[in-house]
């Protein structure tokens, strides 16, 4: 039976993935909550899944998704959450998938040498898997969520200015921007597994973090995790 990991970085954004597993189990593991459970697929077989909420930012999450691994050897890893729209043709609650993850702020010259005997060859940025992302873009569609396959990027900080968004788009060319995703997909591919980062848009990058805390995002938290449930049901 395969297995997947899906990891969010907040609450919500793994609430609805839980409550759609059945033969559940909760553990306390690593500094985090692990749900495990399974999901039947549409072909009538089960797919073990493992949640967590992996907390906000590149560390947190970088050690939930290498702890997901060593405990539960998936076969793929999926992120599941929101993120903040740069794109003018994308509106609140459209899906951006990261095809594409680049760090902000990040020396890729020397971050992304993790291979002995590759030191010369860097890698520059992260991609999500073809085939993952050929899934979810069916999935989308059937769902009738306006989508794009993009650029994400990633950083430790809550953008929610002009100045930063400029600043984002011009270093990195991106669609949507939060604090996760190119981390995650950097620990999958040290790891050698496909990744599949799947955001929701629930900001224009333009509102500060204090008022932001107070918004409800679970309608768009719900949407990615619905994506990621329907995946796994079309494995
Ligand atoms: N996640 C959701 N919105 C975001 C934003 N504006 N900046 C960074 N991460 C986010």
């Amino acid at each position: 039976m395969s297995t997947i990991a899906i990891i969010g970085a907040m609450d919500e954004e793994v609430a609805n993935i839980a409550s759609a597993l059945s033969d559940i189990t909760v553990t306390e593991e690593a500094g985090v909550s692990v749900t495990r459970g399974t999901i039947e697929t549409n072909k009538g077989t089960r797919v073990n899944v493992a949640a967590t909420v992996g907390g906000m930012g590149t560390v947190n999450i970088a050690a939930t998704t290498q702890h997901l691994i060593d405990a539960d050897q998936p076969d793929a890893v999926i992120f599941s959450g929101i993120a903040g729209n740069l794109n003018t043709h994308l509106h609140i609650n459209d899906v951006v998938l990261g095809g594409t993850l680049r760090y902000l702020d990040t020396d890729m010259r020397l971050v992304g040498q993790w291979k002995p005997g590759t030191a010369d060859q860097p890698v520059e940025e992260f991609h999500s898997d073809d085939r993952l992302i050929e899934v979810a873009d069916k999935v989308l569609t059937d769902l009738s969520v306006h989508h794009i396959t993009g650029i994400i990027a990633t950083g430790n900080y809550f953008v929610d200015d002009p100045k930063k968004v400029e600043q984002v788009i011009r270093e990195t060319g991106a669609d949507a921007v939060e604090m996760e995703g190119a981390a995650v997909a950097h620990v999958a591919a040290r790891n050698g597994l496909p990744v599949l980062v799947i955001r929701a848009l629930s900001d224009n990058a333009d509102t500060d973090y204090v008022e932001f805390k107070e918004f409800d995002i679970s309608e768009y938290a719900d949407t990615a995790a619905k994506i990621a449930v329907n995946i796994v049901k079309r494995m």
